[in-house]
């Protein structure tokens, strides 16, 4: 029996004495590393925060939603919604957009409207890896098909996938995370012809893909099971503010609405976020800088005769090392926060400032001279999604 804690009072058990779902025994909580570095390139986040008067227009529209903090708030977001509608065009309306605390939450109510029990959810490895924790969270069976070495997806390779194991859900990431990949509309709208469930591209990065790559949103009117998720926590420089959204034919938000949390986005986020998109112009300003980082800091990476990965988003994933977490500690002893994640032996930098850039290749240079950088053979790409 535990003994009560004296910090808290109540009676203190560990973990493993609590009964736990099974499938949960042994997990630990998802998350970057969030430490206190001069340098933060490891999630992916716009480095610019909002201008004084952006600022400014956040705090009161904050003080007057605080005036009614004591009633719940709008709960199906309407304005919100019409807001979002607005700033994707395509001529969506509300009823075709939905929203909710970040993307994850997005996508885990897709998982739950149309994943569960007995259902499955396929997707292409190397991706973002919360996706495998949303199917755990629902009962989802979670089934990757492999990328190709390049980390694009192969039509026939997803034409098969989807014939073999029948998804309810497909999962694309155009960008993809960890690796910058972009998904052409051709490979999206084939599989949306052969899945028999519902498809979701998932653009968390699309706002960062080179001038004039479509987006799925394109395909939305002539295929009514596809969704594409968007988030503001990335080129909208609001990730702070926790705002995702998808847009998709009005029955399939319906779907949404039925599982979500009755107000679940609270007033506050819904004023600040209505705020952010009122500026979307100046929210999204940076966008062109950072592409410039990014393809900078990608050409001057192969110039170190690293590997690196193709990026449509707003960061590059390189390598390939031996030791990669040995690097990666390197760079933070230098004051250099970035990813230890994707396959084997690669490591992920996100588009920062010119100072921030500057300090990463800094950094990395004295890295690569030491005896930490030894490198992977060039060959097969192998190791895990995480
Ligand atoms: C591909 C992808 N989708 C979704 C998200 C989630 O974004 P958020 O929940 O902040 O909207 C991320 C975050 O890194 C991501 O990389």
């Amino acid at each position: 029996m535990s003994a009560p804690s004296a910090v808290t009072g109540t009676a203190d058990p560990t973990l493993a004495e609590l009964p736990l779902r099974p499938e949960l025994v042994g997990e630990v909580p998802y998350g970057a590393p969030q430490l206190d570095v001069p340098v933060c390139l490891n999630v992916n986040e716009n480095p610019y925060p909002p201008s004084p008067a952006v600022v400014a227009e956040m705090a009161a529209a904050v003080a007057t939603a605080a005036g009614s903090v004591n009633r719940y708030p709008e709960r199906d977001a309407l304005a919100l919604r019409a807001d979002l509608a607005a700033y994707l065009g395509h001529g969506l309306g509300p009823e075709q957009v939905w929203a909710a605390n970040g993307s994850n939450e997005v996508m885990v109510h897709v998982l739950q409207a149309f994943g569960g029990p007995g259902r499955s959810v396929l997707s292409f490895a190397p991706t973002y890896s919360m996706y495998p924790e949303y199917a755990r969270g629902t009962h989802t069976r979670w089934l990757t098909a492999p990328r190709e070495d390049d980390f694009g997806v192969d039509v026939d390779t997803a034409l098969a996938a989807v014939a073999q194991h029948q998804p309810d859900v497909v999962l694309l990431t155009s960008p993809n995370n960890p690796t910058g990949t972009a998904v052409d509309l051709a490979t999206v709208a084939a599989v949306c012809e052969a899945a028999p469930g519902v498809v979701v591209v998932d653009e968390a990065y699309v706002e960062f893909a080179r001038p004039g790559t479509p987006s799925a949103l394109e395909l939305l009117p002539s295929h009514p099971r596809l969704a594409v998720s968007r988030t503001m926590s990335k080129a909208f420089a609001f990730a702070g503010g926790r705002l995702g959204y998808l847009a998709a034919a009005p029955a399939f938000v319906d779907a949404l609405r039925v599982v979500r949390l009755p107000y679940h986005l609270s007033a506050l986020t819904q004023a600040v976020a209505r705020v952010a998109l009122a500026h979307a112009p100046e929210m999204l300003a940076a966008v062109v800088e950072l592409r410039s980082a990014r393809d900078d800091v990608a050409a001057w990476l192969t110039d170190q005769g690293l590997e690196v990965a193709a990026s449509d988003a707003n960061f590059v994933l390189f390598g390939r090392f031996a030791d990669r977490h040995a690097v990666w500690q390197a760079l933070l002893d230098r004051g250099v926060l970035i990813r230890e994640v994707g396959p084997a032996g690669w490591l992920r930098v996100s588009a920062g400032t010119p100072q921030e850039m500057a300090a990463f290749r800094t950094a990395l240079a004295a890295v690569l001279d030491g005896p930490v950088a030894e490198r992977l053979p060039t060959g097969a790409l192998t190791g895990s999604v995480r």
